[in-house]
């Protein structure tokens, strides 16, 4: 078992262990009996999945797996989009409480300014399970199931070290950084697993940030958005790249990774190597053409699936499956998680990584 401790100063979700999969001990058991009250609720009970900005093709797929799995085992799913941000997703959440929801699942726009709407929840005796970004400053959180987002990071930092060396065997070598939005409490931990990788290269000389962007806050990309991401690579292309040669970006996810790409086009540059996420029907595509270089695949119908058994078990009453049991806490407490392992994408295994993927199987033969 690997174990890797690192503080992180948003979530304090500090490690990650190999996962797995089917792993459930005593005290994981204990922990998840001790996380909520396990009395069960009637089966055609309203269900609230509160899901964020649709910022990535995760959450639209997320919206139909949870709309068809819920009804399909007998729920009332409630699944709301946030596209407004946070005092819509607060309202939202109160609505659930009102439709008296027996379990709430929160994809947080930002998961720090949910309190007072969970807080009402717990008290109307619902449970809260964290969907793929953790819930902070709150108490009001039962559970966590997410991809295991500290290993995501350290895959794309890998990646890019990976893709540079592939194309020119020995460095230094010029790179930027970009991060998620700074609302979203896994952005922080993606760049913090990434560092984990790429800091002792910057230490050692082997990769130089030209820029000097190298912070968290610098690298930030407000909301998510694209054209935040590529207006900054355009200033940073000219303001640091009118003589050396940009050879790779650490991009959080696929969105911002085809916005950076974009730019570096635009601007005339040899195409560097660019990390992503999410398996984005257009980022496959521009790995397959030799463009983005990598991206992770974190198969949404597989944490919607085990997010709706949390449910199943919760309805009958019964311990939910955990497989982390430390390692995940906010400011007030330990959260029983149920992490699900990342892969990571390049052209070299793009053609069997999605073969039981409808969408993209097809694509990626
Ligand atoms: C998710 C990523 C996604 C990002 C932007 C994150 O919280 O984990 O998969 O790319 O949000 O939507």
């Amino acid at each position: 078992m690997r174990k890797f401790a690192k503080t992180l100063t948003v979530l304090a979700a500090v490690a990650t262990l190999s996962l797995t999969a089917c792993g459930r001990s005593d005290s994981d058991a204990e922990a998840a009996k001790a996380g909520t009250a396990l009395s069960g609720f009637p089966q055609d009970s309203v269900i609230g999945v509160a899901l964020p900005k649709k910022t990535s093709e995760n959450w639209t797929l997320a919206e139909n797996l949870f709309n068809d799995g819920l009804s399909k085992a007998g729920f009332k799913p409630n699944v709301q989009f946030a596209n407004n941000g946070v005092s819509e997703q607060q309202n939202q959440i109160s609505t659930m409480i009102t439709a008296g929801a027996k379990v709430i699942i929160v994809g947080a726009v930002d998961g720090a300014q949910l309190g007072t709407q969970l807080q009402q929840a717990k008290d109307a005796g619902a449970v809260i399970i964290a969907y793929d970004r953790m819930l902070t400053n709150t108490k009001a959180i039962d559970y966590y199931v997410a991809y295991d987002n500290f290993k995501v990071g350290e895959l794309q930092g890998q990646a890019l070290l990976n893709g540079m060396k592939a194309k020119k065997p020995s460095g230094p070598y010029n790179i930027e950084l970009f991060a998620g939005s700074p609302d979203d409490a896994n952005s922080k931990v993606f760049f913090d697993g990434a560092m984990s990788v790429l800091k002792p290269k910057i230490d050692d000389g082997t990769l130089k940030v030209v820029s000097g962007q190298a912070d968290f806050t610098k690298a930030v990309t407000q909301d998510w958005k694209p054209e935040n991401a590529q207006r900054r690579m355009d200033a940073l292309l000219s303001g640091s790249y009118a003589s050396a040669t940009l050879d790779g970006v650490l991009s959080p996810n696929d969105t911002l990774a085809r916005a950076i790409l974009t730019s570096a086009k635009s601007a005339g540059k040899p195409t560097p190597v660019v990390t992503g996420q999410d398996s984005e029907v257009e980022s496959v595509k521009s790995i397959m053409a030799g463009q983005q270089y990598s991206t992770i695949n974190k198969d949404t119908r597989k944490l919607v699936e085990h997010a709706i058994t949390m449910v199943k078990d919760l309805q009958q009453g019964l311990a939910l499956e955990i497989n982390d049991n430390r390692n995940y806490k906010n400011e007030f407490k330990r959260v029983p998680a149920y992490l699900l392992p990342p892969v990571i994408v390049t052209k070299e295994n793009v053609k069997t990584a999605y073969v039981d993927d409808p969408v993209l199987g097809p694509i990626t033969k």
